[in-house]
């Protein structure tokens, strides 16, 4: 049977929001993965090109996280043995904190399932997703994945059963988002983290993400600003980041509801009330490294609540 071929995009994601590492995670709009889909010419999913990219990622099925996560909903769904090529278009850097192994992974199950006539809703398709995303650092958290798939701002209550739900999202929430071009790898980000918390810190970050919470289903600025507020992973990883606590005082004092590190950095983010207030922070911020001679990139978005589509 022909089937048509078609096009998907995933938007990168802030992954933690300061005060949920590994269970909170949001979408952005603009930097993403494009994937096209068609028929190939033998069995199985394969993969065409990247493009887009000057790292070289691999074109290997299952070396590559959109082919893995396309591959594994192939043999759910029974089809591993149709012929299915895909080519991945990166618009948006690589091995920045703004998941870009996960929109890859979304779009390409997302891609797969759309291929097929959509048999999966979104939330099915969410560990195939991150099936595919789990080879690229090798843990398993859906806090890119989950927002890059369904849009809007996820919270996690358990990444092994994936558990999660979207959050509300208070008309205006704008973010900002700094990609420094400087290299973190996700796995060595990790690798410096402590693997125990004190209690007291614990009782402060469980505050901050009930009130962060509550701020977005009261639709609350000031509760949202009070709570965002990292007293474990960002204390850890600043080191990492140039001129990381100068962005910060800079953003917090243009008016920042806060303001911390994206998924594993280098990229940092700010979420803000307005438009305004982001545009003068990426302004501001991006002056700033420059200052320093560090080349980067800003995006000014509002949350992206419709995460994939197919075009
Ligand atoms: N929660 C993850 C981390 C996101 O901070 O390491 C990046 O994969």
């Amino acid at each position: 049977m022909s089937r048509p071929g078609l096009k998907v995009f995933a938007p990168a994601s802030v992954a933690n929001v300061a005060v949920g590492y590994d269970i909170l995670g949001f979408a952005i709009e603009g930097p993403g993965d494009e994937i096209i889909i068609n028929e190939g010419n033998r069995p199985g999913l394969h993969i065409k090109g990247v493009r887009g990219t000057t790292k070289k990622l691999p074109t290997e099925t299952e070396k590559n996280t959109a082919g893995y996560a396309g591959l594994q909903l192939m043999k759910h769904l029974g089809y591993e043995k149709e012929a299915v090529e895909i080519e991945i278009f990166k618009k948006m850097p690589f091995g920045s904190g703004l998941g870009s192994s996960a929109a890859s992974a979304v779009a390409g199950a997302f891609a797969v399932n759309e291929f097929f006539g959509a048999p999966l809703t979104k939330k099915e398709l969410l560990r195939f997703a991150v099936e595919g995303e789990q080879i690229a650092d090798g843990a398993w958290h859906a806090d890119n994945v989950a927002p890059s798939l369904m849009g809007g701002i996820i919270l996690i209550r358990d990444n092994e059963s994936l558990d999660c739900i979207k959050l509300p999202v208070p008309t205006g929430l704008y973010s900002c988002v700094i990609y420094p071009h400087i290299s973190i790898l996700t796995k060595e980000s990790r690798a410096i983290l402590s693997d125990t918390v004190s209690l007291q810190n614990h009782i402060k970050q469980n505050g901050n993400l009930g009130y962060f919470v509550a701020g977005l289903y009261r639709t609350d600025l000031d509760l949202i600003q009070r709570s965002l507020e990292d007293v474990i992973i960002e204390p850890q990883r600043a080191q990492l980041i140039p001129h990381f606590y100068e962005m910060k005082e800079a953003a917090l004092s243009e008016g920042a509801l806060g303001f911390s590190i994206s998924g594993a950095g280098p990229s940092v983010f700010a979420l803000c009330q307005n438009s305004l207030i982001a545009e003068n922070i990426g302004e501001r911020l991006n002056k700033l490294l420059s200052d320093q001679g560090i080349e980067n990139d800003v995006f000014v978005s509002k949350i992206n609540t419709e995460g994939a589509y197919k075009y």
